[in-house]
């Protein structure tokens, strides 16, 4: 069940592997620490203090064997439902593995779930996200595209009567196109690389006018939208139309995400959206369901944006209200399966996590975000960038049963597949970094296969 290329691994000093496993992950590791630390000093009550001090403990443990890059163990059980399966890899492919030679994708989301561990273990503190802070804080410093997103769309989505049924239609795709590409960016901002960013810098990296859109759209390398677009007319035939978003990350990434979602209900595209986020704190970003509830509820009652005007925290109400009603409603649904926090790339998912794949082959259209979810589709290994979409992602797109699948992903890390040859050639000549710096993307579809 694997493709014929190599994996990226830690000890590979040309891919961003090394220079992530090497200095990325201990410096993401020791804010983590300065964020409990901050925690800590917040208590008052000695048990929970101590319990807090054991955790710390712990993370410190982890900072040196990762920086001290010892044998991977298995993870301790804290009866959480990933136990088996994370152990079960461990045994059977990484024995006596460690950090940098593992393949990295594994020893990423190892040090995730061992960083989770920490907590899980605790009395008082199982749930601690060491990145919650960050997270919100982020959304928060996002007001403008926050607010030029929900000014546009908090008004209820109609369309235009006097246009004719081309018309019609035509208006549907244009507008498709745009929030398409609207959620794609919103994947740019990514608190896993861009740890220092100032307020400028977020604001450049969320543009979502039309104007910057149509720029940018040079930038997706590999670019099925028109495609896209015909799998989607098709759902908006049927009665019950089901879309899946395989979350990538909390806050503004995730808010595009809802405003995506927010019209193809409206549209009439899709009946019911079905949204898959993360169990615990995974790859500092990740949508959690506590990242889900809090953003929805900020969006109702909450005071983030004291200079905000009157008219713009109505529109962030209003389409809060109506996200929270879907949820009611049951037309939008948050799950958070174990299987989304292993080290199993999608390669796997039919035989690891047979629920799963069923669950989402009853799916029309799965749309999975960001570098991480790609690289698992991928199996992150050095694919030729010219190799097919379907050919990289192997059973999740051959096997019986499986659904059309997109990836839609800022390129943040070294796996690139479904661009023409000559345009990584290029790009590998001409601009250093490209491949980490999420200046470019890639929306690409594979059709599935009716089961
Ligand atoms: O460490 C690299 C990485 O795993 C890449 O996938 C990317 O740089 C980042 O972490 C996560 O990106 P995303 O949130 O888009 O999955
Ligand atoms: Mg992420």
């Amino acid at each position: 069940n694997n493709p014929p290329w190599p994996a990226y691994r830690g000890y590979h000093e040309y891919s961003f592997a090394h220079a992530t496993m090497g200095h990325r992950l201990p410096t993401i590791l020791g804010k983590a620490i300065d964020d409990v630390v901050r925690t800590l000093n917040e208590q008052s009550d000695v048990d929970r203090i101590v319990d807090l001090v054991e955790s710390i403990a712990r993370m410190q443990d982890l900072m040196e064997d990762l920086t001290g890059n010892t044998k991977l163990r298995p993870i301790v059980d804290d009866g959480e439902g990933d136990i088996p399966l994370w152990n079960k890899e461990i045994a059977q492919f990484f024995q006596g593995k460690d950090f940098m030679n593992a393949p990295w994708l594994f020893a990423e989301a190892y040090k995730y779930r061992r960083l989770h561990e920490c907590f899980s273990v605790s009395k008082y503190w199982k749930d601690y996200d060491v990145f919650f802070r960050q997270k919100c804080d982020t959304f928060s410093r996002s007001s403008k595209a926050v607010f030029e997103l929900s000014m546009r769309f908090s008004k209820p989505w109609k369309q235009v009567e006097s246009l004719n049924a081309t018309q019609k239609q035509e208006a549907i795709r244009l507008m498709f196109h745009e929030l398409t590409q609207v959620c794609l960016w919103g994947n740019s901002t990514d608190l896993s690389l861009l740890i220092n960013m100032t307020e400028e810098d977020i604001k450049k990296l969320q543009s979502t006018g039309g104007d910057h859109l149509a720029a940018t759209e040079k930038n997706i390398l590999g670019n099925d939208i028109p495609r896209l677009w015909e799998t989607v007319k098709r759902i908006s035939q049927k009665p019950d139309g089901r879309i899946d978003f395989i979350l990538d990350n909390a806050g503004f990434e995730l808010y595009c995400d809802c405003v995506y979602a927010d019209w193809l209900i409206q549209s009439g595209i899709a009946k019911q959206i079905r949204f898959h986020g993360k169990r615990f704190a995974w790859f500092v970003s990740d949508v959690t369901r506590k990242d889900w509830d809090w953003l929805l509820n900020t969006m109702v009652y909450g005071q983030l944006f004291p200079e905000a005007s009157d008219a713009q925290m109505d529109s962030l109400r209003a389409m809060g209200e109506r996200w929270k009603q879907y949820e009611r409603e049951g037309k939008w649904v948050y799950e958070q399966h174990p299987f989304w926090c292993t080290g199993y790339t999608f390669w796997d998912l039919a035989t690891e996590a047979p629920d799963v794949f069923l669950h989402l082959s009853r799916s029309d259209l799965v749309l999975f975000k960001g570098d991480l979810n790609h690289r698992k589709l991928t199996y992150d290994c050095e694919a030729p960038p010219a190799t097919p979409f379907d050919m990289a992602i192997g059973p999740m797109a051959s096997l019986p049963g499986a659904p059309p699948v997109c990836s839609l992903r800022t390129i943040k890390s070294d796996v690139v597949v479904g661009i023409p040859e000559e345009v990584a050639d290029r790009l590998n000549r001409d601009e250093d970094g490209w491949k980490i710096s999420g200046k470019y993307a890639v929306v690409l579809l594979s059709d599935g296969r009716p089961g």
